[in-house]
């Protein structure tokens, strides 16, 4: 397969231009604003499968956002593999802190990127990490270079929970089977330094209202005498973790599986520099559990964070109130082990046995997701090794995540099929973030290891 890095150094200024273009349209599935977008962008992902050379692509209709089918099947005896990605983004805000328009694509080098960077919303988080697999797809088809059959499932509701897509799967196993499902939306330590994704952590997200008094109150007439919703609030989220920052909710780690000496031994082989990890960020130390290392508290072991805290007078100026509620939104990261509907209840019943009878507490579960962790002795893991072996010259390591894609413990479940998350971006890419971006040589790279991959798989599936 010599002649792939020849096709993308002809094709490479389409490559990134189609890119560009599929960018500028903000798929925001968040906000109903952009509703048209996001409709449009599935448009867009339909018609480049057509052009890459699937036989068969449709729009398949779910209660929310349509998911993009494509496949082609050149003969049901061979290895089927099964593409998964997202094309909608997170919204862009705050959009202040960009420094170009987040659907206003442009190229800009890097420290990290000297080749250049494309910045957008979605550049690496997914768009960019999942056209790479359209490209590799064009090459494969127009080359004679496709060695078994593949199907690809694109979503427009990931950065939402997936809701649409975990109706879509359990209706349609058929259509969707598989003999390895692969996925470009994870990271990699660094370019030289590749790493293939074995787990993400699962999901329980959840929003908070405290009510005290039944109005806004003067806070000189009855401050002192009724309960702030605010002061308890912060109280209460505060009270969440202990001095060695475990998590006090009752139960919560009862189910969470361990990692031996030797598992942990193994993963602290990874190349990681404290300090450059405290540069980056600008902080003078970390934060976290106690007994555990920086790599082991944001992959194999559950968090809490407050996502997201309002309530009061936050206007310009001063306003002497006790506002009447107070909110919070809060994400809880799950490890192999723990069901995320069990913690939002274990969650939902200590918040509740921890409030003053002053104030009243509402919470409410929004979505979340199951955890995931992947052996590394299956031939969808051996085949992705040989593959970044290829194309980088080095073997990549395997690498717990601290990210969560929920819909991949699904898949599991109902497919019966191993997930190969194969992620070319890297954790400066500030997805999720402003001035989001994704490494020209990394989007190309990509394109030059998938071919590799459907070809090891194929191989090693004999
Ligand atoms: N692609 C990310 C997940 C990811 C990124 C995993 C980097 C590992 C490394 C995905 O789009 C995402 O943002 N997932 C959400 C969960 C979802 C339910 C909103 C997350 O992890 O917060
Ligand atoms: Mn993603
Ligand atoms: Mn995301």
């Amino acid at each position: 397969m010599q002649n792939v890095k020849e096709y993308i150094s002809q094709h490479k200024d389409r490559f990134i231009n189609e890119l560009i273009d599929l960018l500028k349209i903000p798929s925001v599935s968040a906000d109903t604003a952009y509703n048209q977008d996001v409709l449009n962008t599935a448009d867009a992902v339909k018609i480049s499968l057509e052009k890459a050379g699937c036989d068969k692509v449709e729009l398949c209709e779910t209660p929310g956002y349509p998911i993009v089918y494509g496949e082609k099947i050149i003969d049901p005896n061979l290895p089927t593999v099964l593409v998964y990605g997202h094309y909608d983004v997170q919204p862009a805000d705050p959009i202040e802190l960009w420094d170009s328009p987040a659907f206003e694509p442009v190229i800009k080098k890097t420290d990290i990127h000297p080749e250049g960077a494309i910045f957008a919303r979605g550049a690496c988080d997914d768009k960019g990490q999942m056209y790479m697999h359209v490209k590799a797809l064009e090459y494969m088809t127009s080359t004679g270079n496709l060695p078994c059959n593949v199907k690809f499932m694109i979503e427009g509701e990931e950065e939402v929970g997936s809701e649409s897509l975990a109706w879509f799967v359990p209706r349609n196993k058929e259509k969707l089977a598989n003999d390895v499902i692969l996925i470009s939306d994870t990271g990699m330590i660094a370019n030289d330094i590749p790493s293939i994704t074995t787990g993400l952590r699962g999901l329980s997200y959840v929003e908070v209202e405290v009510t005290g008094p039944n109005r806004d109150l003067h806070s000189g007439l009855y401050g002192g005498a009724v309960a702030n919703p605010i002061n308890i609030l912060t109280k209460m989220i505060a009270s969440l973790h202990d001095e060695n920052n475990h998590i006090t909710i009752p139960g919560f780690y009862d189910k969470v599986e361990d990692l031996s000496r030797e598992e942990r031994d193994e993963m602290a082989k990874a190349p990681f520099s404290l300090e450059d990890y405290k540069n980056a960020l600008d902080i003078d130390a970390v934060y976290g559990e106690e007994g555990y290392t920086t790599n082991e508290r944001n992959s194999i072991r559950p968090t809490l964070d407050v996502n997201g805290i309002w309530g009061g007078y936050t206007g310009e100026g001063a306003k002497t109130v006790i506002a009447s509620k107070a909110y919070a939104k809060i994400s809880m990261r799950l490890v192999p082990g723990q069901e995320w509907e069990e913690i939002t209840e274990l969650f939902k019943k200590h918040f509740e046995s921890i409030a003053p009878k002053s104030v009243k507490v509402v919470v409410t579960p929004h979505h979340g997701g199951q955890g995931y962790v992947t052996p590394i002795d299956n031939i969808g893991y051996k085949a992705a090794s040989k593959a970044y072996q290829e194309t980088f010259g080095v073997t990549p390591i395997p690498q717990r995540s601290g990210g969560s894609i929920p819909i991949v413990a699904l898949f599991e479940q109902e497919l019966k099929s191993k997930t190969i998350l194969m992620g070319f971006g890297l954790n400066s890419d500030a997805i999720h973030s402003p001035n989001e971006h994704f490494g020209v040589w990394n989007y190309l790279k990509g394109i030059e290891t998938i071919p590799h991959f459907y070809k090891y798989f194929t191989e090693l599936s004999k």
